[in-house]
């Protein structure tokens, strides 16, 4: 499956954001702001304490110019810069994200600090030395290359700069007919192991470089968004039709089950340019 097709027909959108902030807003007056979209907009696992945790890893300040690769609608980019302070670039394939991603960050008046462009996370199109930090959530699962993407994180990065990720990782049971599956699926392609990410951060030129398993935090997490998706089947039916939510729902089951099973988990890592 292409990635940006996955994308296209993702149950998270910026449509489902909008009116899942709208409901949850009822009666409050005023303009929408970024904390209104904050329980929504964030599509990866742990939510904001996750984004903590790799903003804490890459020592992001308010003076600081960070680049987050794979942004997605922009959700992650929005809580760096409002509760930080920083100005964030976020980098993203998908047109129809991106284009959403800028949409969302106009509407809650954070396009002053929050600059989303659209690229691959392969060729990153900035000027070396560009970015005291450089963030990812649940994104270079899609990218075969991640070499590619590791070094161009430290060509942008000026020197001392910080780099923290997390991304899944392939566990040593999980079968090449699964590692198939989870492409032809969710176009997840080129799933390294902790100890592959540290040797790859290794060779892009990071020190300092640091892999955390999380493969035992993120079970629960996982269950939960399959929950999540199921509870909100209605209005998933609604926009992408009854087929694609029963394929999804599949797929998804598919991808949590070999969690629980302990054959694919997540690292979060973290280095040093
Ligand atoms: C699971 S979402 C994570 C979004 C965001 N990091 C967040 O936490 O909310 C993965 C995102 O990576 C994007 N993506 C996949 N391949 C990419 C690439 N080569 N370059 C840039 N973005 C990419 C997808 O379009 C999708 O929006």
């Amino acid at each position: 499956m292409r990635v940006s097709d996955f994308y296209d027909r993702h149950p998270i959108s910026e449509q489902q954001v909008l009116a899942a902030a709208r409901r949850r807003r009822r009666g409050v007056a005023g303009p929408l702001t970024a904390e209104d979209l904050f329980e929504f907009d964030q599509d990866h696992y742990g939510g904001l304490d996750a984004v903590d945790a790799l903003a804490r890893r890459a020592g992001i300040t308010a003076t600081a110019r960070v680049l987050d690769v794979c942004a997605g609608l922009g959700g992650p980019a929005r809580f760096l810069a409002s509760r930080r302070g920083c100005r964030v670039v976020g980098l993203e394939l998908n047109p129809g994200r991106a284009a959403g991603a800028a949409r969302l960050t106009r509407r809650v008046g954070l396009s002053d600090r929050v600059t989303v462009v659209r690229g691959d996370a392969a060729a990153l199109p900035f000027a070396g030395a560009t970015f005291d930090a450089c963030l990812s959530q649940e994104g270079l699962l899609h990218i075969e290359d991640k070499a590619a993407v590791l070094a161009g994180c430290h060509r942008v990065l000026v020197p001392g700069g910080r780099l923290a990720f997390t991304d899944w990782i392939a566990r040593p049971r999980l079968a090449d007919r699964e590692r198939d599956r989870l492409w032809e699926w969710m176009a997840a392609t080129g799933l390294q192991t902790l100890d592959g990410y540290r040797r790859l951060l290794g060779h892009a030129g990071f020190t300092s470089v640091e892999a955390e398993d999380l493969s035992a935090e993120w079970r629960p997490l996982l269950r939960a968004r399959l929950d999540m998706y199921r509870h909100g089947r209605d209005d998933i039916v609604a926009r992408l039709g009854e087929a694609w939510y029963r394929e999804f729902d599949a797929l998804y089951t598919f991808f949590v089950d070999l969690v629980e099973a302990g054959k694919l988990g997540g690292g979060r890592f973290s280095g040093t340019r």
